[in-house]
Order: C-alpha cells, then sequence, then structure tokens
C-alpha cells in the first residue's frame, strides 16, 4: 500500500521538477492535517544543555555516564543545537548514540547559528571551555541545509527527526538586527526548507525552539509548523501566557509542545539560577519558597512536581529537562513515575500558586 508519506514525497519531487513559473511549482506546499503531525511518542525526554558545557565544564565521561543513566532509565527523546557549547552537545549526543538503534530513539536538533573554525574566538559565552569555533545567524533556506549537514557530521548519523528554528525571539539580543526582520528571513528561508524536509520525508516534523512565546504564535499564522519547543514558558513558576495563549492556538492546529527549562534552568531543582541568569526576581525566590512549604507538607519533592506539572497538558508532547550527570538523569527519569497525591495540586490551586485551569497530573 502507497503510504502518506510516498505519495507526498512524489508529490514534493513533482512540484520540484515542475520549475519556476509553473503553477504546481507555485501552489504553497500542502499543509499537514493535526492528526498526523508528529510527536515524539516519550513524554519525558532529555535536553542538552548541560552537557555542552553550560555554567561550567562537564567531561566527556560525565557525559557519557548521565546519557546512559538517562538510557537504562527509558529515556528515549534526546534534544540538542550547534548552539549547545558551539558543537560540543551534538558531538557528546552522536558518541553516545551511534551505537543505539536509529529507530530506538528520537532526536532533535535546530538551526539557525552556522559554526566556523575559530582558534582566535573567546567572547565570554555561558559555554565553558568551548571548542574553537565562532558563530554566525542564518536562518536562510542554504543555511539551514548547510546546519543541518554540519549537524549530522557532528552527530554521526544519517537523519533527524526533529528540528527547531533556534532563538529567533525578541529576547534574543545576539541576533544582530531586530528579530522581526530575522523572522521574515526565516520565513521565506528556513521554514519553507523545512516544510519541504518533511514532505520529502528526511525529517518527520519542524518548528521553532525559543524562550517566548511570539515567534510561535507569529509562525502559527505564517507558515506549518509541527511542533514547538517552548522554554521557559511552562513551569511551576510561570506559565499563564502559556497555558492561555499557546496552548489553545497549537491545539487548534493540533501543533504539539515540547517543553524546554521546565526547572528554570535549574532554579526547581534548588540551583540559585533562574533562566540562565544568576540575578533572579524576589518574587520568584519567595514563590519557589512557598512551592516547598506545600511540597513539604505533603512529602513532595518540588523538582519531581515540576516536571509533571509541565508535562501534564495534552498538548505537550515531551517535557526535556537537562542533565550533566548519572544522578541528575537517574533522578530526572525517576521523576516521571513518581506519584503525586492529589492534594498537592488541589493546594496550590487554592493557594493560587498555579493557574485555576491549568492540567494537573490527577485531574488533567
Ligand atoms: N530556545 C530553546 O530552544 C531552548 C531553550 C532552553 C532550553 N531548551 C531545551 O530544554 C532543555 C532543558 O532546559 P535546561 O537544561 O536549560 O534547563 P532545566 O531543564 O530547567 O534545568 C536543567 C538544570 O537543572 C539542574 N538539574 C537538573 N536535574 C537536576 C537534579 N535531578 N538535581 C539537581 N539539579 C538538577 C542542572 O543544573 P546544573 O547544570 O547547575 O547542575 C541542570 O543543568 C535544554 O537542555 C534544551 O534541550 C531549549
Amino acid at each position: 500500500m502507497t503510504t502518506r508519506r510516498e505519495v507526498l514525497a512524489a508529490l514534493a519531487a513533482a512540484t520540484l521538477g515542475a520549475g519556476r513559473g509553473a503553477t504546481a511549482g507555485d501552489r504553497p506546499p500542502p499543509k499537514n492535517e493535526p492528526s498526523e503531525r508528529f510527536r515524539p511518542p516519550h513524554k519525558h525526554g532529555m535536553g542538552g544543555v548541560a552537557i555542552g558545557n553550560a555554567f561550567r565544564p562537564t567531561t566527556d565521561e560525565a557525559s557519557h555516564a548521565a546519557l546512559q543513566a538517562a538510557w537504562d532509565a527509558g529515556i528515549r527523546y534526546f534534544d540538542t543545537s550547534p548552539w549547545y557549547g558551539l558543537g560540543l552537545s551534538e558531538r557528546r549526543f552522536g558518541q553516545f548514540l551511534h551505537n543505539q538503534k536509529r529507530d530506538d530513539f528520537v532526536l532533535s536538533t535546530k538551526i539557525g547559528r552556522l559554526l566556523q573554525p575559530d582558534d582566535s574566538f573567546d567572547k565570554p559565552l555561558m559555554w565553558k571551555d568551548y571548542p574553537p569555533f565562532r558563530y554566525e545567524y542564518d536562518y536562510t533556506a542554504d543555511g539551514t541545509r548547510r546546519s543541518i549537514e554540519d549537524s549530522l557530521q557532528r552527530l554521526g548519523l544519517g537523519h533527524l527527526d526533529v528540528v527547531f528554528i533556534h532563538d529567533l525571539s525578541p529576547d534574543n539580543g545576539d541576533l544582530g538586527r531586530d528579530w522581526t526582520q530575522q523572522f521574515d528571513v526565516a520565513m521565506n528561508g528556513a521554514a519553507k526548507a523545512l516544510t519541504r524536509m518533511r514532505e520529502e520525508g528526511t525529517i518527520k516534523a519542524w518548528g521553532f525552539g525559543v524562550n517566548t512565546i511570539e515567534p510561535c504564535l507569529m509562525a502559527l499564522k505564517q507558515s506549518d509548523p509541527d511542533i514547538f519547543l517552548s522554554a521557559c514558558q511552562y513551569s511551576l513558576i510561570e506559565h499563564e501566557a502559556a497555558l492561555h495563549e499557546l496552548f489553545p492556538a497549537c491545539e487548534e492546529r493540533g501543533v504539539s509542545i515540547v517543553v524546554g527549562a521546565p526547572l528554570n534552568s535549574g532554579f526547581l531543582a534548588g540551583v540559585d539560577r533562574y533562566n540562565y541568569s544568576t540575578t533572579i526576581p524576589e518574587r520568584f525566590t519567595a514563590k519557589r519558597e512557598k512551592l516547598r512549604e506545600v511540597a513539604k507538607r505533603h512529602g513532595v519533592d518540588l523538582r519531581t512536581a515540576a516536571l509533571q506539572f509541565s508535562a501534564a497538558p495534552r498538548v505537550v508532547s515531551s517535557v526535556i529537562p537537562g542533565s550533566r550527570s548519572v544522578e541528575q538523569a537517574t533522578q530526572n527519569a525517576e521523576s516521571a513515575r513518581a506519584e503525586i497525591p492529589s492534594d498537592f495540586w488541589a493546594e496550590l490551586k487554592s493557594e493560587k500558586l498555579i493557574a485555576a485551569d491549568a492540567p494537573t497530573p490527577t485531574a488533567g
């Protein structure tokens, strides 16, 4: 039987073959039906920021051990990016994953920054001891293809499952020009190239990987994404805008959400850092204290509650805490299976610590 993907691949080939000026070539690519959009089938995954030497160095051995521990605990969805440690995170994931059967795991990486060898590049970044590369932003179609080829080389893999357009967002002051100009470049470049790759069957899904909701809402209006990696937007600390604006817009289109930074880059695991900054607004420290008090009364581990809270909405396909050690990877995987009493969630709602309509593992 001919599968839908084979039909789409044939259609894409016909469209390419028709060339410029032909009617078929001018048609927008067919939009994916909501029910056909790819979702990672694993509700709990692992993010690759920490093993890209974020904040402090991590050895190759410790990274490999963390990945092995995650794998042994059943984790099968992994997210990385060329940006994480300027290629280091992808290389570490590749070193581990090339020994696994390709169909046994789902992998996402990102496009948007191209890496060039440069021994003299020494800009202070959140990556420690990073390799001798500089980066430049490129959201064009050519840059997207080049980035994916580079990623595959670093990973030592033959294909990617999901590709996110990375950090094209109003909070990224490093973009060099207004983000909306870069957004237009991406809509005409990366978005079209990725849609075509999906239709050809070389990737399963694409979307944006960003720390604000605006690019996702705009992309839904202007293109045909399948999935967003929404970071720093849906945690126990802050979630209203994602819950009330982004999630309904995604559900309408059958687009799913991967929750990035579910611990607010470690804050909800007790680290003194909030969303990649050591400058922490007092209201968040006070809220964490209140959350801790309720968690203690119910005998609940706050990090576990944070991960389960982010996983609860139907629209969320996966939650991907970052882990840099065996201990973190094991604990985070175990958190997915822990039982949390429904009274805990009820108290968070009655204390107005989470939105009244936020799905919870027991009610949602
Ligand atoms: N724009 C984007 O596309 C975007 C943005 C952000 C994140 N993401 C993705 O989302 C993933 C998750 O975000 P994240 O890693 O930045 O932040 P996160 O998951 O909120 O927090 C990860 C940090 O929390 C600490 N931690 C994790 N597990 C712990 C445990 N069991 N016990 C104690 N501490 C623990 C570690 O801090 P230490 O490192 O200090 O040990 C770790 O680096 C990323 O790795 C990345 O894949 C994507």
